[in-house]
């Protein structure tokens, strides 16, 4: 068995996650592959304009890419050259058939099942990276090893980095998390990628913090973590109507509840509610795997999570709605963020966009803003009438009625609000659905303030 390592799939996983493995381990070779033959050349662009924005991405590339880690759309003659073979490829939402809105959609983690299988030359490795369904790897076992000259050991190494902190996530991970089977070749298939994260020398995750279960386990884990952090933040966003009803602060209330060491501090920033590529999908997912095993209740407790988020995004028009005098046709609303959160030009599933669609409804000119989303925003709401598009937040907001806050990204703080009322019309509203203002001395200038929560 060698020591080099191919990764299928070079997205938002992929790409860090194999630049930061490569980093650690130098005297392993790392290949990262993809279908996407643009994708791949921005991975290799001589000016680093990667296809991701991640804060400390582009100094971890330039300092491994060409020396042990290489980004390549050929696949095939990649798998040949290692032996041990990650999955990253997108598992989205399936939008068809069964399980159509909830269950993953499985065709692209199938395909490269086939590629592997179609290209291997000796025994692998193969890891799941990819977030799946429980019980995927047996399928991904039938498919390898079914009249197979070679054997194929499927394990699952689910990946916990957030987008924005992915560098950072993976530099120094709570945990890591390998589940193998309970047999005496997934036990050494195990130890090697436990040895890929110990890093060379052992400099790299330190060994009681790269966990090991069952593969039916880990799949799993990678769901429930998912699910209970995004329930966090519907239990937070549930919380914060209840306290703008009754004069309550859900920021004074979630610090004191994080106080308690049982509770924690951490997911409880009530907001517009949660995006990103997977907490939805995620837990679509578990809500179809509860449905599927005949645990009906659990299903629909687990569904409301998700309907408590699609609440809080309309509860944020209603509120505008309202504040701007029952009408909203016309007016000009510049939104201050596109991107799902900060630190990153990830739009799947933002909030901003959900909102941004039901503003539009309204007849609302838009103008939007955002630092690094622009690009995704606008192939996000190709089509739609009324939206412009404005790099820089002054000029968005000019002229306009409100400014909606919707990404909490540090520069917005920091804006010369002054300059921004005198550009407004009267009266000037702004809703700022992060809770990242200064609402007292936003009200001294002469706004009107929203806040969630509050
Ligand atoms: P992504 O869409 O950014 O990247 C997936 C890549 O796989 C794409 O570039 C696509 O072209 C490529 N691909 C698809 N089929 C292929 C094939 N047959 N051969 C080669 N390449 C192929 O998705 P992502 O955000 O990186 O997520 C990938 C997986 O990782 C998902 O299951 C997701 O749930 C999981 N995950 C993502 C994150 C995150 O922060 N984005 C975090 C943890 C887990
Ligand atoms: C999340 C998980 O945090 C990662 O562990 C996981 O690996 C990843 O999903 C994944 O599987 O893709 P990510 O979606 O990148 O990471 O970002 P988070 O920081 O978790 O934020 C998710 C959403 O929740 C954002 O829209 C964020 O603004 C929102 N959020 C988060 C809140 O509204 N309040 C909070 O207190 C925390």
């Amino acid at each position: 068995m060698n020591r080099n390592i191919v990764c299928i799939g070079a997205g938002y996983i992929g790409g860090p996650t194999m630049a930061v493995i490569a980093k650690m381990n130098p005297d392993r070779k790392v290949y990262v592959c993809d279908i996407n033959a643009k994708r791949i050349a921005a991975w290799n662009s001589k000016n680093y304009a990667l296809p991701i924005y991640e804060p400390g991405l582009v100094d971890v590339v330039k300092e491994v890419r060409g020396k042990n880690l290489f980004f390549t759309t050929d696949i095939k003659s990649a798998v040949k050259k290692c032996d041990i073979i990650f999955v990253g490829v997108n598992t989205p939402t399936k939008m068809f058939g069964r399980g159509a809105g909830r269950a993953s959609d499985l065709q692209f983690w199938e395909a490269t099942a086939r590629e592997i299988k179609g290209y291997a030359d000796g025994d692998k490795i193969v890891v799941e990276k990819s977030t799946l369904p429980v019980r995927t790897a047996a399928a991904m076992e039938a498919i390898l090893n079914d009249s197979a000259k070679y054997r194929f050991t499927v394990l699952s190494n689910p990946e916990f980095l957030a987008e924005g902190t992915a560098i950072k996530d993976l530099l120094s991970p709570d945990r890591v998390l390998i589940g193998g089977p309970e047999t005496v070749e997934g036990r050494a298939a195990v130890r090697e990628i436990c040895d890929i994260y110990a890093g060379k020398d052992g400099k790299w995750v330190e060994r009681y913090k790269i966990l090991t279960t069952n593969v039916w386990s880990a799949e799993l884990t990678k769901l429930a973590a998912n699910a209970m952090l995004a329930q966090r933040v519907s239990s937070v966003n549930a919380l914060a109507g209840l306290c703008e009803a009754t004069g309550a602060d859900i920021d004074e209330v979630a610090r004191v509840m994080g106080a308690d060491r049982r509770i924690g501090s951490k997911f409880l920033k009530a907001g517009p509610g949660f995006g990103g590529s997977c907490f939805k999908k995620d837990v679509l997912n578990l809500v179809y795997l509860c449905e599927t095993f005949g645990l009906h209740t659990a299903a629909e407790y687990w569904s409301g999570v998700i309907k408590m988020n699609d609440h809080q995004q309309e509860r944020i028009v209603s509120r505008l709605f309202k504040a701007m005098f029952n009408t909203l046709a016309n007016k000009k609303i510049a939104m201050f963020g596109f991107a799902f959160k900060a630190d990153t030009g990830d739009t799947r599933e933002t909030p901003a966009g959900y909102v941004a669609r039901l503003l539009n409804e309204e007849h609302v000119r838009l103008a939007i803003t955002d630092p690094k989303a622009i690009e995704n925003g606008k192939r996000d709401l190709a089509g739609l009438d009324g939206i412009t598009w404005e790099k820089d937040p002054y000029k968005a907001a000019k002229d306009a009625d409100a400014v909606l806050l919707m990404t909490d990204w540090k520069e917005y703080p920091a804006l010369d609000w002054e300059k921004i009322f005198k550009s407004m019309r009267k009266p000037a509203l702004v809703f700022d659905t992060r809770n990242c203002l200064d609402a007292g001395a936003l009200k001294k200038i002469g706004f009107r303030v929203l806040n969630v929560g509050k």
